[in-house]
């Protein structure tokens, strides 16, 4: 049995960086290519063994629940039409009945506090967290790697990545430790670092394997960077508590909270498809040509 079992996926974001896409779908439903964000997230989650699916969510967010629910009308009408290759498309995707969970968040106040809204249906297992807007592709799915590492080690699991030092300030920063075959020990983690204060260019990617204790943590503190609840700090009251590592992403991170890092996803995803009824490529030559 999979010792991780649950997997939280925070979508209560306002997602402003999209407005005015966002005013009215969840940033979580934008399409790489032809599947939803939040899709990827969760086809990742289930490749690492993933059984039971948290989503906390906000005003809005209703499209979310609908894409993972069977919309028998659609099914119907491309089942008559013997369209079985997009039936598949919407059925395949569908999770198990009973196996969604959806909790409000109520008010955005933070992705700390977006976790945290999450712990009743958590109790006291060991859970993984999934950022759809981080969305990783190639070279085996990045949770099962942190699943991985929590089975040797009992402890909690970052995914990181290394970035240049001119963008250490984007994101949170691990100060490590002695590397290991679980991964790299995290002997701390700073918040968007100014560029000379980063501890290294190991940045925190949206993939998390988290021990229970998380969730007191916090519910105790306050709010942190920007006023909103951070994840990043209650990490930190994790570190020396049990055993904590970073695992290096493997396969290629798209920042799909950024408008380039969404683009990006969008041309490399296309580009590695054989089924868009075209040559991308031709057309991408094309467009840079002209
Ligand atoms: P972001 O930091 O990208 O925030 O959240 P955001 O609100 O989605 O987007 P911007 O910055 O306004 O453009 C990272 C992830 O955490 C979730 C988001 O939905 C996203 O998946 N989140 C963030 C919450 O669930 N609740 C929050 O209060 C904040």
């Amino acid at each position: 049995m999979n010792a991780i079992r649950t997997a939280v996926f925070p979508v209560g974001g306002l997602g402003t960086r999209f407005l005015p896409a966002t005013k009215a779908l969840p940033k979580e439903m934008l399409p790489v290519v032809d599947k939803p964000l939040i899709q990827y997230a969760v086809d990742e989650a289930r490749a690492a063994g993933i059984e039971q699916f948290v989503f906390v969510t906000g005003r809005g967010k209703s499209a979310i629940e609908d894409h993972f629910d069977r919309n028998h009308e659609l099914e119907a009408t491309l089942a008559d039409k013997g369209k079985d290759e997009l039936l598949r498309s919407i059925t395949d995707d569908l999770l198990d009945p009973g196996t969604a969970a959806y909790v409000r968040q109520m008010e955005p106040l933070g992705l700390g506090h977006a976790v945290w809204c999450a712990r009743h249906l958590i109790g006291n297992e060991p859970f993984a967290v999934l950022l759809a807007d981080d969305l990783i592709h190639g070279d085996g799915p990045c949770l099962a790697d942190l699943v991985a590492t929590h089975a040797r080690t009992g402890g909690s699991a970052i995914a990181v990545m290394e970035v240049d030092a001119d963008e250490a300030s984007r994101y949170g920063i691990i100060e490590p430790g002695d590397r290991t075959d679980a991964g790299i020990e995290v002997l701390g983690m700073v918040e968007k670092p100014a560029p000379d204060e980063a501890p290294s260019n190991l940045a925190i990617v949206g993939r998390y394997v988290l021990r229970p204790e998380v969730m007191e943590l916090l519910g105790s503190q306050g709010s942190g960077a920007g006023g909103e609840i951070q994840l990043t700090d209650a990490l930190r009251g994790l570190i020396g508590v049990a055993p904590f590592h970073a695992v290096p992403v493997r396969g290629t991170r798209y920042d799909c909270g950024t408008k380039l890092g969404f683009l990006e996803a969008n041309v490399a995803l296309a580009l590695s498809r054989h089924d868009l009824g075209g040559d991308p490529r031709r057309v991408l030559r094309a467009i840079l040509e002209t």
